[in-house]
């Protein structure tokens, strides 16, 4: 982990504020249905669907109107920009519309979640360390931290950090980050999809789960 990222890093090809760009609801999916069933999957498998032994409380963050879980967990939090996609968000059962370029502190409770997601958006964070941090407070100990990625952006909107490199240094990118924000088990990364052909969006996922205390190392 170096010391410091370099300040290039965070910067964007279209530094507008976010709700801007996110103002016109878009009701589409952004990975195809291979890469989105992976990531299904992965939730019910780390048990945050409703087919748990027990009802989860989950956030999504930078959600919209799709979670990807198969099933309804005991309580779905969607926070996105866009409202509309998240009213149209069949699961959610609380939205919350927040721009966490602007406000990374998340309105909820420490330790009041089972699960946090991130799907194919952690490339749009600006202040990801900050969201990262903030979600290891609002997760149970030993709850998992779920992000999600494929090979698929804006942009316009996605870091130059982000851009600047391929799918396993943006793996790299997603463990730094956790690392950073501290207050996680050592982050696991795994391939969700099978490497079998051009036409297909690779899945990554970047898992880590809440540890003890909350480092104070700063970005
Ligand atoms: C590529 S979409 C992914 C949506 C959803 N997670 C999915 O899997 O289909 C990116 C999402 O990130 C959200 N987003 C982008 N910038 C954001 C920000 N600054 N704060 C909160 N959410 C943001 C947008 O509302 C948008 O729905």
């Amino acid at each position: 982990m170096a010391d410091e990222l370099p300040d290039w890093f965070f910067t964007r090809a279209d530094d507008r504020p976010d709700p801007e760009f996110y103002r016109t609801p878009r009701l589409v999916t952004h990975i195809d249905a291979g890469a989105i069933e992976a990531v299904g999957r992965l939730y019910a498998e780390l048990g945050l669907d409703g087919t748990a032994s027990s009802p989860r409380r989950v956030l999504d963050l930078m959600s919209s109107w799709v979670s990807h879980l198969t099933s309804r967990p005991g309580e779905l939090v969607a926070l996105g920009l866009n409202r509309v996609e998240l009213e149209a968000n069949p699961l959610a059962s609380q939205i919350v519309v927040q721009d966490l370029n602007q406000d990374p502190i998340l309105p909820f409770a420490d330790q009041s979640f089972d699960g946090v997601l991130c799907c194919v958006s952690i490339d749009y964070l600006s202040r990801p360390i900050e969201v990262l941090r903030e979600a290891a407070r609002v997760l149970r100990p030993a709850a998992p931290i779920v992000i999600t990625f494929s090979n698929r952006c804006f942009p316009s909107k996605a870091i130059r950090g982000w851009l600047s490199t391929d799918d396993a240094g943006r793996c790299a990118i997603v463990v730094d980050y956790l690392e950073r924000a501290g207050g996680f088990s050592p982050p696991e990364v795994s391939r969700r999809t099978a490497q079998n052909g051009r036409h297909h969006d690779p899945l990554y996922a970047v898992v880590a789960y809440k540890s003890g205390e909350l480092s104070e190392r700063a970005t």
